[in-house]
């Protein structure tokens, strides 16, 4: 990778030290699993690249911020990668491992070397040289070492993924509870709460899952249910609900998928408001396009929630030494709470740019135009579809600057001086 690179200027390797690097391709800021599949694409175009990631390894999210017992919850078709199939062996719901595993061959295959702990503080783009400047910052070595980098690319790929940070709401009397507070990305299974009465905060598919893993290792869950949500079996007749759905809408309009759907899961699983989950007014599809608000695949949670063994709780009002009062007035001693609040991108703590990404850290177009900006900015993951709209992402974002790269590369002698000496300026 360091072909790719062209030093500048490297200061000495004292305390802080600061570099200043020109790549030849794109930067590419994240090494989860949409820029991975943006890099093994850029590969078969011929395009170099760099991939810069805060973490120590790829795939951050799932190697470190996830729960043991995570599966898939779409089938394996649905969460491959460009490019490169799951192998045949493994289970229509990879395990994490397994997708870590495949993850792992995945970047392998396709030579693709991250700069690891690099984590971007700032990327702007330079009117004046027609370049993005994107900062990282490491802290390495006993000595906490720290070395700032500035990048300068034609190109610049946003991959930092909708799950970038934790959210974790405040609630009053929460510094005064006393006990074991968690948000659900540091909860790795319910082993450790065996016995003890557990809050968890949030009902969507980590809320769920969380709590059922904790009645498995005999720990009491109440799950908080503030609002609405969807539930839908995994699947429906032996098929995958996702799967069903994508059929069905070949033929019907959203709003009749949406209708069968809610029939089939009341067949299968009953009238889930009666246990006080209550159903949004919008179907499970329309929810997701207009609010991004994913439905809950069942994979067990519900029955534990019909037979009592998860209660569902109303709304928090407020947090006192070793309990939890309610909306409703109820007060609930707890042991623990565990926080399955959501996430939220962090785009705009690092990207100084407004005209194709919005407050939220999410572009301001939806798919499938959500991926490309102006001035050689790109996004890639960003459209609430998981695995299989990062994958439809990165073949775009690839064949895109692929064209621009092949047309360039006829007259690289030229190019390359031109941006040096822009460089230089700074
Ligand atoms: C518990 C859980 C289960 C999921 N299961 C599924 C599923 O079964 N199917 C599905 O399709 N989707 C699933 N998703 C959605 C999932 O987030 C995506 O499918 C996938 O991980 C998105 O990949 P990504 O590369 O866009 O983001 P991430 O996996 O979050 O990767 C982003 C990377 O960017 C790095 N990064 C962030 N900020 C910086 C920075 N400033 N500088 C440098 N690096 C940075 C991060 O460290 C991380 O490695 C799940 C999500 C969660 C939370
Ligand atoms: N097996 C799997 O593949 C799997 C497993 C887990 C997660 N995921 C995916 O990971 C992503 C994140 O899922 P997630 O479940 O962690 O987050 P999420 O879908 O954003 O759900 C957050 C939940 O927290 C609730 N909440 C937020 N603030 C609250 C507050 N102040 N008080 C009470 N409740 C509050 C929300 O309620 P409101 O709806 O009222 O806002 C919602 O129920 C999703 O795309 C999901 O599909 C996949």
């Amino acid at each position: 990778m360091e072909n790719n690179l062209l030093r500048l200027v490297d200061h000495d390797k004292d305390f802080f030290s600061r570099r200043c690097i020109w790549v030849n391709g794109p930067v590419i800021v994240g090494a989860g699993p949409s820029g991975l599949a943006t890099a093994a694409c850029l590969r078969e175009q011929g395009v170099p690249f760099v991939v810069l990631e805060r973490a120590e390894c790829i795939a951050s999210l799932w190697q470190k911020r996830t729960y043991d017992r995570l599966k898939l919850h779409l089938p394996k078709q649905f969460c491959q990668l460009p490019k490169l199939p799951f192998p045949e062996d493994f289970p229509e719901y990879p395990t994490k491992r397994q997708f870590i595993q495949y993850l792992e061959s995945y970047a392998k295959h396709f030579e693709i070397n991250p700069r690891f702990n690099e984590c971007v503080q700032s990327a702007r783009y330079d009117e004046t040289s027609g370049l993005w400047r994107v900062k990282t910052v490491t802290a390495s070595g006993p000595s906490h070492c720290t070395t700032e980098v500035e990048y300068i690319c034609q190109w610049l790929i946003v991959a930092t993924g909708e799950n970038a940070e934790r959210v974790v709401p405040d609630f009053e009397g929460l510094k005064d509870f006393g006990g074991e507070v968690m948000h659900v990305c540091d909860y790795k299974s319910g082993e450790t709460f065996e016995g003890k009465e557990v809050l968890v905060v949030g009902c969507g598919n980590s809320g769920m899952e969380v709590s059922l893993d904790l009645c498995n290792h005999n720990a009491t869950p109440s799950m908080v249910v503030r609002s609405s949500v969807h539930v839908l079996p995994r699947e429906i007749f032996g098929k995958s609900s996702f799967e069903l759905a994508i059929l069905m809408m070949r033929w019907l309009p959203l709003w009749l998928v949406d209708m069968l759907l809610l029939i089939l899961a009341w067949l299968i699983l009953g009238n889930i408001e009666k246990y006080g989950l209550k159903r949004p007014a919008m179907g499970p599809l329309e929810l997701k396009n207009v609010k991004g608000k994913t439905p809950v695949l069942d994979i067990g949670a519900f029955k534990k929630i019909r037979s009592g063994d998860i209660k569902v709780v109303p709304a928090i009002k407020r947090f006192s030494r070793g309990q939890v009062e309610l909306e409703n007035g109820q007060k609930l001693r707890i042991d623990s709470v565990v926080f399955a609040t959501g996430y939220r991108s962090n785009v705009p703590s690092w990207l100084q740019e407004s005209e194709f990404f919005s407050k939220n850290g999410f572009p301001k177009s939806s798919f499938p135009h959500a991926w490309k900006g102006n001035a050689g900015l790109y996004a890639v993951g960003f459209t609430r579809r998981g695995l299989s709209g990062a994958s439809f992402d990165a073949i775009r974002i690839a064949q895109d600057i692929g064209k621009v790269w092949k047309d360039e590369t006829k007259h690289k002698k030229t190019t390359t001086a031109c941006h040096r000496r822009c460089i230089s300026q700074y």
